[in-house]
């Protein structure tokens, strides 16, 4: 039999309900605005944004981003310090391209975005992984770990963390701003989640400190608009960027992804981000609020401390190893992460994490009562 043709890269069979799912729903993904936004776009009759791009991407799109992120980081952002990216992925890889050997070393948090692990990995650098508490990084072991190894990057996700939740309070985004310029490593913020907010503004972005020369301020519309538009920005210093304009790729390719870029751009101009961001905020705010309410009531055995904002849960179950946990759940319809996937170090057996992103309110409690299920089963 041929293999049915995929056009998504997961596929979730019908009646399960895969709490640990991290994409946004189809329903979240908003046809409309961009289908407006390419009609004003292709209706223009210009066809630049059909040829090579400029290396470091279109410059109006790179002036509309600016205006946009500028209130909202609360100061001013310049768009010659905007590179166009095809979101943080492929960021991280070009970064990881530009600025590493095989054998360098990069620091990331203890748990961290599991597939930024693979990325460091495919360019053969070596992983430390860095304690976390409930405000992140923990500096003390951050410093220790400074003393046996230097870093070329130190790698965080500083508001609402994928898979825990946890935001970076100032003070200690400001000492380690300080460290990077004391021992020379470049920061890279995955600030994925930044506009993700419900209960909680969390403080602005790294790209304050890009003065500094040691950020890189990672910016996506994935998580924003839709994950297969393949757009985001690289906030840094003009040296930063010039580096990275300059590479081979670039040179061969031109700008990354103009095309998107335009039709981004009308949707930019018109009001239309700021109008998904909006709804979004509200949806996914409401999703948070009855999934922590249904894990009060229907788990009372695992710890946690409840998100404000982004997509996860970082559950703790005392005693349950996770990845058997997952496969019981299984048989109940339902899923779950394990926390061993976010671990560069094979730990956090008893962690899992859940996501709001892929479900109505009311398969999230559905979801959580076959947990409950999976969980009493002995
Ligand atoms: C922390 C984090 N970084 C990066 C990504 C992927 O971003 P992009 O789609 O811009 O490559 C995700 C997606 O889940 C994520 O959670």
């Amino acid at each position: 039999m041929t293999k049915p043709l995929q056009i998504t890269q997961t596929n979730i069979p019908p009646g399960f309900i895969d709490l640990g799912a991290g994409e946004p729903q189809l329903d979240l993904l908003p046809l409309e605005i961009l289908r407006n936004a390419a009609a004003h776009r292709l209706g223009l009759g210009e066809r630049e944004f059909l040829q090579y791009g400029a290396e470091q991407g279109d410059g109006y799109f790179r002036l509309a981003l600016a205006k946009f992120l500028s209130p909202r980081y609360g100061f001013q952002v310049l768009h010659d310090e905007l590179f166009v990216t095809n979101g943080i992925s492929s960021a991280l890889d070009l970064l990881c391209t530009l600025y590493t050997q095989p054998g360098d070393t990069v620091f990331v948090e203890e748990p961290t975005y599991f597939l930024a692990l693979r990325i460091f990995a495919d360019h053969g650098l070596r992983v430390a992984s860095i304690r976390t508490d409930e405000s992140g990084l923990v500096m003390d072991d951050l410093i220790h770990a400074l003393s046996k190894s230097r870093p070329k990057f130190v790698y965080v996700i500083p508001s609402f963390q994928n898979p825990s939740g946890h935001t970076l309070p100032p003070e200690r985004r400001e000492r380690l701003l300080a460290l990077a310029q004391e021992y020379d490593f470049l920061i890279l913020a995955d600030e994925v989640y930044q506009f993700l907010g419900y209960t909680q503004t969390p403080p602005t972005s790294f790209g304050a400190r890009v003065d500094s020369g040691h950020v890189a301020a990672l910016g996506s519309f994935s998580k924003i608009l839709a994950p297969g538009l393949r757009l985001g920005w690289l906030h840094a210093h003009p040296e930063i960027i010039q580096k990275i304009v300059t590479c081979g790729l670039l040179d061969s390719a031109g700008g990354l992804n103009p095309f998107t870029s335009a039709v981004v751009r009308s949707l930019i101009e018109n009001g239309d981000l700021d109008g998904n961001i909006s709804h979004l905020v509200s949806v996914l705010g409401r999703r948070m609020k009855v999934m922590d309410e249904a894990i009060k009531r229907h788990l009372p055995q695992v710890k946690y401390t409840s998100p404000q904002g982004g997509y996860f849960f970082w559950l703790q179950a005392p005693g349950v190893d996770a990845q058997e946990l997952q496969k019981k759940a299984r048989d109940y319809n339902v899923g779950l992460r394990p926390g061993i996937r976010f671990s560069s170090q094979n730990g956090l057996r008893d962690y899992f994490r859940l996501s709001i992103s892929f479900y109505d309110v009311d398969e999230i409690e559905q979801g959580i009562l076959r947990l409950k299920e999976s969980l009493n089963e002995k």
